[in-house]
């Protein structure tokens, strides 16, 4: 064993910034579709994908083919210099793929955070207006203005100081933990009585489904609601699909499944499969609002980026893996749920498609310190999962839509005994 994982954390704590932090104390050596190898020879099953960005598994056949395709060709120009196919041909793709009865228009960046920022900027342009709208538990990223808009202050704006202004926040309706569908109407009324009239508001912004906030899924009804209002006042409606996108939900985009369409819709991490790339895809006459020059960046969409998307589509369709996404959400909620009844600890199993969750409560409050000790336990004996929601106390399934059946029931064969042992 040439290293190991101890060694590694000892320079990572010598070496890097404290704020990055790391939720388990391994170091990856290699990885294949849903298993991951750390370096000192230790299998693990993967239920976390990165977070989200690996719906097509690790290494898949399709993207690193079409990626090491695109590394004998060309790696890089700029797109604002000089154009290569593949970033118009995932575009062309993407716009076909994204609901919404309207001419589209996409543009290609790197992070999700970055593609959230364009989406205000494009929002801006278009009404002239500054206010944003976004929503509590809400996760947009964490650059400066996303931080504005995510909803959650520690960890990630502790310490920082007040966020760029002017974004409004309402209420998620969530009726586990008590707001409604009628109570996160009425708050977004409240802020257009007590904050900013409805001509201020430039966009509002919501995940279909929160991520980091606890997989809490928006009800059809409120997103009605909120393309009415829109309508009404003139905001362009963003549904941040960076961690819903890419058929975690059972279809390419969430909000195929919401009833009504949104504006612009953001997309990133499962869309290149492992690779930086993410982007925005909205009504034509929205996006075209900001002139030549005013979208982009070095990286944005770079050609082996594109190319792995590429791959990852390729593999969608070839593989019918929005079927499997429908197909594995079916199978964990229904084992979860058998679960539950043994261990009434698990008060929620929700989701949509594969974004799948399960909320832990001890006599009526949530349940962190247990989340932590089955995410700990899991870890010993071969599972990596992840948790999420504002009080920590959601565990999120993320796992692979390519994970072979047999693997994904030895991962939940690995939550059972977890549970068995710490209750
Ligand atoms: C809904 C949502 N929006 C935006 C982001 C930010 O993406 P990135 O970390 O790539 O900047 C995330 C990341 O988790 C997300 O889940």
């Amino acid at each position: 064993m040439s290293q190991t994982n101890a060694a590694l954390i000892e320079r990572k704590n010598q070496a890097v910034a404290r704020g990055v932090g790391l939720a388990h104390p391994h170091f990856i050596e290699s990885a294949k579709n849903a298993t991951l190898i750390d370096v000192e020879g230790r299998e693990f099953i993967d239920f976390a994908g990165g977070i989200a960005v690996l719906n097509t598994g690790h290494l898949h056949p399709s993207v690193i083919a079409a990626v090491t395709e695109q590394l004998e060709k060309l790696t890089h120009t700029c797109f604002m210099v000089l154009g290569y196919e593949p970033y118009v041909e995932v575009c062309e793709k993407i716009n076909a793929l994204a609901p919404g009865e309207y001419e589209k228009k996409s543009a290609l960046f790197t992070t999700g955070a970055e593609a959230v920022e364009n989406a205000i900027k494009i929002a801006r342009a278009h009404t002239g207006r500054t206010g944003v709208i976004a929503f509590g538990a809400g996760y947009h990223g964490r650059t400066m203005a996303t931080l504005a808009l995510t909803g959650k202050v520690a960890p990630y704006s502790s310490g920082m100081g007040l966020m760029p202004g002017d974004v409004y926040r309402a209420l998620f309706p969530c009726e586990m933990h008590g707001v409604s569908v009628e109570d996160a109407l009425a708050s977004i009324h409240r802020i257009f009585k007590f904050d900013a009239e409805p001509c201020n508001i430039a966009a509002i912004i919501l995940e279909p489904v929160q991520g980091e906030g606890g997989f809490y899924v928006a009800p059809k009804a409120f997103m009605k609601a909120l393309r009415d209002l829109c309508d009404e006042h003139g905001i362009v409606l963003i549904a941040d699909e960076v961690q819903t996108g890419a058929g975690r939900t059972g279809t390419f985009f969430a909000m195929e499944q919401m009833g009504v369409s949104a504006d612009i819709t953001t997309f990133a991490k499962s869309i290149a499969g492992g690779f930086p790339l993410s982007g925005i895809v909205g009504k034509a006459s929205i996006m075209d609002k900001i002139n030549p020059g005013g979208l982009g960046g070095t990286y944005g969409g770079s050609p082996i980026a594109c190319a792995a998307a590429l791959g990852v589509l390729k593999a969608f369709e070839e593989e019918k893996l929005l079927d499997r996404s429908n197909q594995l959400g079916q199978m964990l909620t229904e084992s979860l749920n058998q679960l539950s009844v043994d261990f009434p600890v698990i008060a929620e199993v929700r989701g949509l498609g594969a974004m799948i969750a399960m909320e832990l409560m001890k006599e009526g409050k949530p349940a962190p310190e247990l989340t932590a000790a089955l995410v700990a336990k899991a870890r010993e004996k071969g599972l990596i999962l992840i948790s999420c929601g504002l009080y920590g106390n959601v565990i999120r399934i993320l796992v692979p839509l390519t994970i072979p059946d047999a693997q994904l029931q030895e991962g939940i064969q690995i939550i059972k005994q977890c549970f068995t042992e710490l209750l």
